[in-house]
């Protein structure tokens, strides 16, 4: 099993590396802090500060450096409406505002789809933009099928859409920390895949049904998935 270690010898603790880590732990608590909100008050984001959140979303690194991303901003509470009722994450219809996230529609690399990672790089910044100004996320990808966003919101045959972001003020109730399943040792490895943390894995059959179970899951009208979501959280 690889073991991470600090060594003295490899960071030299000395009184002044002392303050260079206490620094660089000060400026990486955004990412410790960093949570999911889940629950907002009623009080709209202003645009400006959805502008600020975007701005910092556009330093996103994106491959080929194309920055093929588009946002729309979403504030229009019957469009919000529109979209939950279209099988959006009900999260969506808790916060005043969110941000849609779109790229277009295109890979560089299609076998590892560097549009999606793209969006991705540029959702995370969004997320910690809205961290940095005290306001809570969510990001959702549970969202109605793309041709209902397609005409919700006009979008383009040449761009998709990603992720919403649900941004707001966080109620105040206590975010729930949730604890990473692994052990660092468990998810990383030299050289090799990290095989320590798996134990047998699961069997090719199980991965299959999981993957069918989902697909077909999808493909249920939305009042079904809603009736079967109620059953499994034990309500009739
Ligand atoms: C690609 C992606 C899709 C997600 N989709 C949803 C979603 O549809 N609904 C939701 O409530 N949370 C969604 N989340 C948030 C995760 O549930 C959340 O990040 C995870 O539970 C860990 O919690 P934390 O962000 O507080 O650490 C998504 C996160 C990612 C990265």
């Amino acid at each position: 099993m690889l073991r991470l270690y600090i060594t003295n010898s490899s960071i030299q603790i000395r009184e002044n590396t002392m303050n260079n880590i206490a620094d660089t732990s000060r400026r990486l608590a955004i990412l410790r802090e960093r949570r999911t909100v889940r629950a907002f008050t009623d009080r709209p984001v202003p645009q400006d500060i959805l502008l600020e959140l975007i701005e910092y979303a556009r330093l996103a690194p994106s491959a080929g450096n194309r920055q093929a991303w588009r946002f729309i901003i979403v504030n229009d509470s019957q469009l919000i409406k529109k979209v939950v009722d279209a099988g959006g994450s009900e999260t969506i219809g808790k916060s005043p505002s969110g941000i849609l996230v779109l790229y277009e529609d295109y890979a560089l690399t299609p076998d590892y789809h560097d549009n999606y990672q793209t969006a991705a790089a540029c959702i995370q910044n969004l997320l910690l933009a809205a961290q940095a100004y005290d306001l809570g996320a969510c990001w959702i990808s549970i969202l109605p099928p793309k041709a209902i966003l397609r005409r919700l919101f006009k979008i383009p045959w040449h761009y998709s859409p990603i992720a919403y972001v649900a941004v707001g003020y966080p109620v105040n109730v206590k975010i729930r920390d949730i604890p990473r399943n692994n052990l660092i040792e468990d998810v990383v490895s030299e050289n090799i895949f990290p095989m320590q943390g798996l134990g047998p894995g699961p069997s090719r059959t199980a991965t299959y049904q999981k993957r069918l179970g989902v697909f077909i899951y999808r493909k249920l009208p939305i009042l079904v998935r809603k009736k079967l979501k109620n059953m499994v959280k034990g309500k009739t």
